[in-house]
């Protein structure tokens, strides 16, 4: 069943009963403990927030807790280097689904340094790598920032420096995927630097309620609304979800696409940013992830709320 003119009020009620069910959860999946400041994080918050074409936000849960978005930035810093130099970034990193974990090096190695995917961390360093190029490590920081904001409409949004500080204090496999980089000439900025500019923009620090504004721009191909301000060009945009849906989840984007059916983007700090293109944009959060590094109560609600509003890319508008 589809469901072209679902009300506000219908998806209220949607949203509503999805985070009550998950309440009840016993299975949180586990925090992230691989960086020492997301560790600490309380396993049982949970929050949904819906933006629809008419800038309704419907949110439930904590909506209004800031997390770490980690691996999400890595949407909106492949946004910026796309549109900074267009096509030619596609001889730095592949558009291949890897099916390994974010961390893996093994791939690296046999592909001569170009990462499979902009989403895999050695993808994501090398996609930072080219933003940070003829620019001082604080001011790529400044626009990563600048367009998350924007895209939020949100001035508000800032890096949590603690995050940044713990990550780059611990990221010796981050180090060693940089360097290997170097290595094979596909990182032009010192690596050091370039950490630097990825650990900055993992710790940017949103709310469920700002990931699903920021995320509008990849539901309405490239725009803030239907008909709104353009962010970049609606080719992108459907570049930027293919990625997302066959990507977006590392070792776990087959099994996303199975159960949700929806472009999707996930951080090691629990949150997941989804798009039903067209008709909603989604930021889901919950702090405990399963085996494959993916929010489980997120992933959960994404697939509860896919099948009672029928949004999917395989269906029908
Ligand atoms: O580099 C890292 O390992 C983290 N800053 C980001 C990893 C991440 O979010 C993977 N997502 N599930």
């Amino acid at each position: 069943m589809t469901h072209s003119a679902l009300s506000t009020d219908a998806l209220r009620v949607i949203v509503t009963e999805i985070a009550e069910e998950l309440a009840e959860s016993d299975d949180r999946g586990r925090v992230a403990s691989y960086i020492p400041q997301l560790a600490c994080i309380d396993p049982q918050q949970f929050a949904l927030s819906v933006v629809t074409p008419d800038g309704d936000v419907i949110n439930a849960g904590d909506a209004d807790t800031p997390f770490s978005i980690q691996s999400v930035s890595k949407v909106f810093t492949l946004a910026v280097a796309l549109g900074q130099m267009g096509e030619s970034l596609w001889s730095r990193v592949g558009r291949e689904p890897s099916g390994d974990p974010f961390n893996s090096i093994v791939q690296l190695e046999h592909e001569q340094g170009i990462p499979r995917n902009p989403f895999i961390n050695a993808g994501a360093i090398a996609v930072t790598d080219a933003v940070l190029s003829g620019y001082e490590p604080r001011e790529a920081i400044g626009l990563i920032v600048e367009f998350i904001r924007y895209t939020a409409g949100d001035d508000t949004i800032m890096i949590d420096e603690t995050v940044a500080r713990s990550e780059e204090a611990t990221g010796y496999r981050n180090t060693a995927l940089a360097n290997f980089m170097r290595d094979f000439g596909n990182l032009t900025c010192d690596p050091a630097m370039t950490l630097g500019v990825y650990y900055h923009q993992c710790a940017v620090a949103m709310t469920a309620r700002q990931l699903a504004l920021a995320g509008r721009f990849l539901a309405y191909d490239g725009c803030l609304a239907p008909g709104g301000s353009r962010v970049i060009s609606g080719r992108m945009a459907r570049q930027i979800n293919a990625l997302m849906l066959t990507c977006g989840h590392y070792d776990g984007s087959g099994e996303f696409a199975f159960r949700v059916g929806l472009p999707g983007k996930s951080g090691v700090g629990g949150a997941i940013l989804a798009v039903a293109p067209g008709r909603a944009s989604i930021g889901c959060w919950s702090p405990g992830l399963n085996a494959v590094g993916n929010s489980q109560l997120a992933s959960r609600a994404l697939e509860m709320l896919a099948d009672r509003t029928g949004w999917s890319v395989f269906a029908p508008h």
